[in-house]
């Protein structure tokens, strides 16, 4: 797998500081309150799990599956479509969504206006990396982790066709792995 690699962009030194220190503001923040964090599949797998573990108190964890890119592509489909919806109740809950990547903002707009149709008591975002050269919806990340410039970025849950997730640390791929489709 390292022989894909052509650059690592953050280590996995980096990003266990930044995660804890993530998880330490979200313990003031949401202290006393009824926090149910919400993850959005599969990208945010890796962060997720290791993000709830560092936080002191009892939450409510599910999941949210939305579909934005096609098979083998770094393009992103022109529409997003839920997949698999949530299914506990949350209307008395604040709710945290948490998913690896804001790139357009096209999956995680779709997920807000889907998330506030149960009426939870507020709705906020909480994102590893920040992509916001390809912005196309008006979405700023509530949390974040990191700031990235404009390059497709595998690993800590990241994939490219489904796989590199498993990598520890977030890094871009050598030319010539990505092979993109000529159209969407
Ligand atoms: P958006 O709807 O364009 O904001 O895309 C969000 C989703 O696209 C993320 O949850 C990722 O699954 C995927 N994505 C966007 N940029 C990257 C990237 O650099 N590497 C891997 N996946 C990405
Ligand atoms: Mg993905």
């Amino acid at each position: 797998m390292k022989d894909d690699i052509e650059e690592v962009l953050i280590s996995e030194t980096e990003i266990k500081k930044r995660v804890s220190e993530l998880a330490q503001k979200l313990a003031v923040d949401y202290k006393h309150k009824k926090l149910t964090i919400i993850g959005v599949l599969n990208g945010s797998l890796i962060f997720l799990s290791d993000l709830i573990r560092q936080i002191p108190f009892p939450v409510k964890i599910d999941t949210i599956r939305a579909n934005t890119y096609a098979g083998a592509s770094t393009f992103p489909k022109a529409e997003t479509k839920i997949i698999h919806n949530i299914n506990i109740n949350i209307r008395d809950e604040h709710v945290l969504i948490v998913d690896d990547i804001l790139d357009t903002g096209k999956t995680l707009s779709e997920i807000i206006r889907m998330i506030s149709k149960h009426s939870p008591l507020s709705i906020k975002v909480c994102v590893l990396l920040n992509k916001r050269a390809r912005r196309e919806r008006e979405i700023v990340p509530d949390y974040c982790c990191f700031e990235i410039e404009d390059k497709f970025v595998v690993g800590y849950g990241l994939d490219f066709d489904n796989r590199y997730r498993n990598l520890p640390y977030i890094a871009v791929l050598r030319d010539g792995i990505m092979i993109t489709p000529k159209t969407l």
